[in-house]
């Protein structure tokens, strides 16, 4: 019997997919949609690990997210990065009064929800028949129509083409199953996929798609001042928008002015450059209106950097909870 390459996919998912994934086993849309947006960064194994249950924790329904204070939702989210991803939660939780539209089109109006992400949270929640468009489907794409440009256009076009519209939640978890496994960036198993028959790309998988074009990253060097008073640290909230909504100590570009006791250095890669900083515990009056003082205690209920848990490290302090 000749299967299409769809019922191929189909029938490798039954057997070898990860049905436990909780965000697979639910249908609330609160919870699909929370998954879909840790995983939009994030590692499943990180997210599952450490993110993800103590989240829904906290906030069991997408209403106490939009009761909350930004800060709070922040704290949730310290440690996974890319911060804007919690921002845009709370503002979309805001929007919609706590309770998500059902449709796609929708979905997309809020923020921080772009094409590819309201096509699964439609599929997976709501059994709409849209196929999704994320990093390792681009990849399987590429390699199964041996098409290299990276051609955001043109790929949607064929995520249509291999979609098989009367499965949308099963075919999507199942090629995001693919990728993950099977059809990997460096050392795709070719000879283990069920879409080997039909995939043009088998023979030179590793040329699809054309390399990127690696912008150098650069490296940002910084001074990170603790000031110190009476067992209190000085720190600010970001108001930029990097970062934005977490706590810091102050952060220069210069060596410090002030009389400083050099702790260490410590470094952190973002996805844009690397910072290296300096890190010194200052015990000289300062005063600014910007900063607050905050006890060890305290500052173990704000939502830091990982760079600044860093610089607390250096004290012989886990800020972390
Ligand atoms: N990455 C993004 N969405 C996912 C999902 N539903 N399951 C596994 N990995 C994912």
């Amino acid at each position: 019997m000749k299967l299409t390459p769809q019922q191929s996919l189909l029938h490798w998912y039954e057997t070898h997919g990860r049905h436990d994934l909780p965000w697979r086993t639910t249908n609330d849309p609160y919870h699909i949609y929370l998954s879909e947006i840790m995983l939009q960064q994030t590692q499943v194994k990180t997210v599952l690990e450490r993110f993800y249950f103590p989240f829904l924790e906290r906030f069991p329904t997408l209403q106490d997210v939009a009761d909350a204070e930004l800060d709070d939702v922040l704290k949730m989210w310290e440690g996974l990065g890319y911060y804007t991803r919690a921002k845009n939660l709370h503002n979309a939780a805001k929007t919609c009064n706590g309770t998500l539209p059902t449709n796609a089109y929708e979905l997309m109006q809020l923020s921080g929800i772009g094409r590819s992400t309201a096509h699964a949270i439609a599929a997976f929640a709501f059994d709409e028949s849209l196929p999704i468009l994320d990093a390792n489907v681009k990849r399987i794409l590429h390699r199964y129509y041996a098409f290299k440009a990276r051609d955001e256009k043109k790929l949607w076009e064929y995520a249509y083409t291999l979609f098989d519209p009367s499965h949308p939640f099963k075919f999507n978890q199942a090629m995001m199953d693919l990728g993950a496994t099977l059809c990997l960036s460096k050392k795709p198993q070719c000879n283990l996929c069920p879409l080997n028959k039909t995939c043009q790309g088998k023979t030179d998988p590793l040329t699809y798609p054309e390399p990127k074009i690696k912008a150098i990253k650069p490296i940002r060097h910084r001074a990170i001042i603790l000031y110190t008073q009476d067992n209190h640290y000085a720190l600010q909230q970001r108001k930029e928008k990097f970062l934005h909504g977490l706590w810091g100590f102050m952060q220069i570009e210069d060596h410090p002015t002030k009389e400083s006791h050099h702790l260490g250095t410590i470094t952190q890669h973002y996805s844009h450059f690397t910072l290296l900083a300096e890190v010194y515990l200052c015990e000289q009056p300062f005063h600014s209106e910007e900063y607050e003082w905050f006890d060890i205690e305290e500052i173990t209920n704000l939502a830091l950097s990982r760079a600044d848990h860093k610089a607390m490290a250096l004290l012989g302090y886990n800020s972390k909870k």
